[in-house]
């Protein structure tokens, strides 16, 4: 059997930790085949701690046969320690009152510490997944923070967007989820993200030729994506939380296991592809395979396109200009 690999989850007593740790213990992330060591941070606040060994409690009491072990940390410095996978959940959200320079300045502090951790003691090829908000940009932050691991081992979640494009475009068209190929989100991790299904097929058939109105796509498709959180909290009083763990297992699973060929939406560095300067963290369509992701070049980006693209593409670089000197 194989040996176990570590996973370091952040905001582990968190809503999405709650969703994600168990699916995570029972091999929906990395195989049924693989046993996990899970090594959980929190805030060292005792009221965490306390929430976070009541996780612990309910982890064991599954007693999941690939769960080879569970650690407690309240240091990133201890709970990174020769990991092999991190997902950065764990974030500061917007408190009332809250300015976005003070949110940006909250979570660039958290980021800075938790890649200078991950720099010092995690494994060398460890992949970094940040759920955390503003995700893009704290992934930006913790990549800059890590300069002698892999920039690529950096990555965003764009996933959930991706997933909530693919239910959209499938009841708009009466096809199953599962058969839409070839969708991507490019951008920023926020409204301003820019799902676009001009490639995608359902069974072999255009997806764009079969819903053909660009004012659905404009008007109705793009603000339902955009503003789906913002719709969840509305209606649940809570932010999206076992959807987000949900795209968080998707993003690694595919990631670590490949995604057989199909095209799945990352948040990564670019490399200076379709023009987004190098650097920026992303979303772009990537396919996976051998724990590798490849970005999806050549493909063309019509006048509409672009003025999305360009449109998140500027939010981000003013929210990475807003950190630049905490850096
Ligand atoms: P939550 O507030 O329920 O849990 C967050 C947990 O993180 C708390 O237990 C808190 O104590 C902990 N935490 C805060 N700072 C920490 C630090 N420095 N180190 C370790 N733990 C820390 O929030 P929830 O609902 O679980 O969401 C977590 C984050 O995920 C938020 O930033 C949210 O905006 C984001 N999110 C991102 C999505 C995406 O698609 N990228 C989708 C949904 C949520």
């Amino acid at each position: 059997s194989k040996a176990p690999v570590r996973v370091a989850v952040t905001g582990a007593a968190g809503q999405i930790g709650y969703a994600l740790l168990f699916r995570i213990a029972s091999g929906e992330m990395l195989g049924k085949d693989q046993p996990v060591i899970l090594q959980l941070l929190e805030i060292p606040d005792e009221k965490a701690q306390n929430a976070l060994k009541g996780v612990i409690m309910e982890l064991e009491d599954c007693a999941f046969p690939l769960l080879a072990g569970i650690e407690a940390h309240a240091d990133p410095m201890t709970a990174f320690k020769d990991t092999d996978y991190a997902l950065l959940v764990g974030a500061r959200p917007r408190g009332p009152g809250m300015e976005r320079a003070d949110l940006l300045a909250a979570n660039a502090q958290i980021f800075t510490a938790q890649g200078k951790a991950l720099n010092a003691v995690a494994s060398r090829n460890v992949k970094v997944l940040v759920v955390g908000n503003p995700a893009n940009t704290n992934a930006y932050i913790a990549m800059k923070s890590a300069p002698d691991l892999p920039a690529k081992n950096f990555t965003a979640m764009l996933r959930l967007d991706h997933n909530r494009a693919a239910s959209q475009l499938a009841a708009k068209t009466g096809t199953k989820v599962g058969d839409i190929r070839k969708l991507t989100v490019w951008g920023n991790h926020s409204p301003t993200m820019y799902a676009d299904y001009r490639f995608a097929t359902v069974n072999g058939e255009s997806i764009k030729d079969k819903i053909n109105d660009q004012v659905w796509n404009k008007d109705v498709f793009l603000p339902t994506v955009g503003k789906r959180g913002a719709a969840i909290i509305a209606a649940r009083g809570l932010s999206s939380a076992a959807s987000a763990a949900n795209a968080a297992i998707d993003h690694m699973r595919d990631w670590a296991l490949g995604s057989g060929g199909e095209w799945v939406t990352m948040g990564v560095p670019s490399n200076g592809e379709y023009g987004i300067p190098a650097g920026i963290v992303f979303g772009f369509p990537v396919t996976t395979a051998n724990g590798e992701y490849k970005i999806v070049e050549g493909l063309e980006i019509d006048a509409f396109s672009q003025e999305c693209i360009d449109k998140t593409l500027a939010e981000l670089q003013g929210e990475q200009d807003g950190v630049k000197h905490l850096l």
